[in-house]
This record gives C-alpha cells, structure tokens and sequence, in this order.
C-alpha cells in the first residue's frame, strides 16, 4: 500500500496513503478515512516517465510518512480495532456517487461560470441548471451548451430571465427538484467601496432568487456568494424563518478566507497549502473574518510577530483582488474554485459522506445569531455546528472587537428581513 495511490473523488487528484489520512486525520474519524479510502480508485502502476517524476516528490512523502510512523496512535488504533471488529462490514460498503440537481444562479457571469464548470465535474450531480439573466456577459444557453459537451454524466440546462423580471414567475422548471442552489449574484466591488456598501442592491437581488427557491425548491441548501454576505445571509435566512421554512438552509460561503489563508500560510512557512487547513471563523469582510492559525498543525508554527500581518493579509485578501481588477470586479475564479469546494461537500454530505467546512450560517456558538464556524455537512444539509475550539490570545481578543462590527451587518439583514416579505 506504501506506494500506491488512488484517486479522491473529492478533488480528482491521486494521493498515497500518508498524504490521504493526514489530510482527512481531524476532520474524520480513523475508520472512515480508511473506508473512504476503500472507495477510491486505485492508480494503475506507471511507466519509467511517470516513476522518475515520482522520485522528486519521494523526498517530501518519506518524510511525511515518517511523521506518520514517528507519532503513532496506538490508543485511537486501539478504539479503531474495537470497533471494526463490532462492525467489519459497515465500513468497508461503498456509497454510489449521488444524483444530484444544481443551479448555479448567476451561472454565466464571473464566477457561475467556472463555479458551473467545477460543478459539472463533480461525479455527484446529474442535472446542473445556468441561470442567468439576459444582460449577462454570456446568454447562459450558451454556458450550458458549451458545458453540456464535458464528459461528464450531468445533463447541463440553461435559463435566462429578462432584466426587471421576477425569478418566481420564470424559475419553476429550473429550480423544482434541486438539491442545491448556488447564488453568485449580486453587483462586485468597484475600488474604494466596502462589502457592506452593496447591501441595498444586492439584497433585493437574492431576495428574489431566494423567493422562487422558497417556492419551488425549499428544501434545497442554498449556498450564498452574495455581498455582503455578513447581512444578506441572515436578510435571507430570517425571510425564511419568517415563511416557516428552515433557515440552516441559508449558507454563506465563505470558504475563500480558508483557501486564502491556507494558501498565505503555505507560501510562508513553504509547505503545500493543500495539506493545511486553517478555519476561519466570525464573518466575510475586514476585522470581521478571523483566522485561526493556532487551530492548524502548520498554521501554528507561524513565528509569533508574524500572526498579526498574516491576519491582515487574510482580511485584506479580497480588496487586494478588487484593486488588481481596477473597476473591473472582484475575486472571480477564486471564489468560484471555493464555492465549488463548498458546493461538493454539500452534496457529498447529502449522499453520505460527512463534510466539515466553515461557512457563515445560524448559529448559537457565540452571542451571535449568525456566524461563520466549522459546520458538518451531511444529509440534510448542515447537521451540526462544531465548537469554536481553543482560541489563544491574539484570536480571543480579535474575537471580542470583531463581535459589534459583526451585529452591525447582521443587523442590516435582521431590518432587511423585518420590512420584506417573500411572495408565496
Ligand atoms: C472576496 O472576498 O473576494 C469577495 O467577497 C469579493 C470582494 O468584494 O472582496
């Protein structure tokens, strides 16, 4: 098994044995990281080419798997054993890849493009709707013709809607039967403005997407790119409160502050960013989105006086994007590579394989009704919120001056939800 690699379904790349487990290890317990392990495709051996490509990573896994032999758990293996021996078959049934139902709503502008595509290519939907309206940069016919020659088993669809129009009289036959909903929607940033400076707009926007879900597909998880996220994701989620539905279905994305600060503190520590897995907690925006390097194994060998600036490079990540853009939008393929992260774990949730992912949702972890934390996906959509965790210093005090500026925004949204109503 040492050298043998498969292919994780999740991501389509191949990993080893070591780089699998410690990648998984914290999220997932032994024996299912061992049953998942079961389910993926085993690379075929390769030829000299192949193998003398290996040979340049054989430096970093023979330490990794050092690392792994170095630090055995003979407790855990101990608990494994038990119950394997309990239950030698449960672990070893293979899940078949779901058949899923997407829309992308937004789905032929910057982000619901790629973000369709990475969807597309997931082994877990069966039906992925491009919803778009008609000004957008491509007619989203277009996207899904174009998506539709993939090799893939999803039958792509798309849907336009003229501007001024409302998504609750055009949307039945896209969103009936979806099981998520992704919304990149909304106005970007031009330079000099803040998230929160697109609230009115934007909100009136989702609202009317999140109205037509409420309609035809209301027990869809509706994953929301939309800013500022920190006010319309409560806006949304007490909209649908107020219609009796479930709110834990309203989800804010905000996977792009963990990719950022994954991939920030893999470039300053010079360590693959994949094997890194910083949660970001609080919000999506400035002070309000909260790193947590302490929590990560690399994340927190960060030399003491360099947390502070890799906070901040965190923080900033996204004006940094829109400055770049110079008027011409924000974080597109970014965000789309992060949404689609998001996007399938919800779905690998929903067909049995638990996920956990920071995303910015209800919650009571904090004094806060709603706030962004390590959530598990699983069938249903969101089934648990996971304790904060230890917080050291510098992530306490940062946690306590982001908590007013962070009920600000979600106030906007608690107003927003008062005056408005979702049409039946
Ligand atoms: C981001 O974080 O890149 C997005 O929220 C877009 C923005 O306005 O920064």
């Amino acid at each position: 098994m040492a050298s043998e690699k498969r292919i994780d379904p999740d991501d389509g790349s191949a990993y080893t044995w070591e780089e699998f487990s410690e990648f998984y290890t914290g999220k997932y317990k032994k024996k299912e990281i061992a049953a998942y392990w079961e389910d993926c495709e085993v690379v075929k051996k390769k030829k000299a080419k192949a193998k003398a490509k290996e040979g340049a990573k054989a430096k970093a896994k023979t330490k990794a798997k050092a690392k792994v032999e170095e630090e055995p758990k003979p407790k855990a293996k101990a608990k494994a054993k038990v119950k394997a021996k309990a239950k030698p078959k449960a672990a070893k049934e293979p899940k078949p890849a779901g058949n899923f139902k997407v829309c992308v709503c937004g789905g032929a502008g910057g982000i619901g493009q790629p973000l369709s595509l990475l969807m597309g290519m997931d082994p877990n939907v069966k039906e992925l709707c491009v919803f778009d309206l008609s000004v957008a940069m491509v007619p989203p016919e277009g996207v899904a013709a174009d998506l539709s020659h993939l090799e893939r088993k999803c039958k792509v669809t798309g849907y336009v809607m003229e501007v001024g129009k409302n998504p609750i009289d055009f949307l039945e036959e896209c969103l009936t039967g979806c099981h998520l909903v992704l919304v990149p929607a909304g106005m970007p940033r031009k330079p000099g403005m803040t998230r929160d400076d697109l609230f009115k707009v934007n909100a009136d926007i989702a609202k009317g997407i999140v109205e037509a879900c409420a309609k035809f597909c209301p027990e869809a998880v509706l994953g929301m790119i939309v800013n500022p996220v920190n006010s319309v994701v409560p806006a949304m989620a007490e909209l649908y409160k107020k219609k009796g539905l479930n709110p834990e279905k309203i989800v804010g994305i905000t996977t792009l502050d963990v990719v950022r600060a994954n991939k920030f503190v893999g470039e300053a520590m010079g360590k693959n960013p994949n094997f890194i897995n910083i949660p970001v907690i609080g919000g999506h925006a400035g002070e309000t989105i909260l790193p947590l390097f302490s929590q990560d194994k690399i994340g927190k060998t960060l030399e003491a006086d360099k947390i502070a600036d890799m906070d901040k490079k965190v923080q900033d990540a996204g004006t940094k994007v829109v400055e770049a853009k110079n008027g011409k939008g924000s974080a597109t393929l970014s965000m789309a590579y992060a949404g689609a992260r998001l996007g399938k774990s919800v779905l690998a949730g929903l067909s049995g394989r638990k996920r956990t992912e920071c995303a910015y949702v209800a919650s009571t972890v904090t004094d806060l009704p709603y706030f962004a934390q390590k959530v598990v996906f699983g069938e249903g959509g969101v089934v648990k919120a996971l304790p904060l965790g230890e917080l050291n210093e510098h992530e306490t005090k940062r946690l306590e001056e982001l908590k007013p500026i962070l009920q600000k925004e979600i106030d906007s949204g608690l107003e927003y939800a008062k005056a408005n109503e979702l049409a039946a």
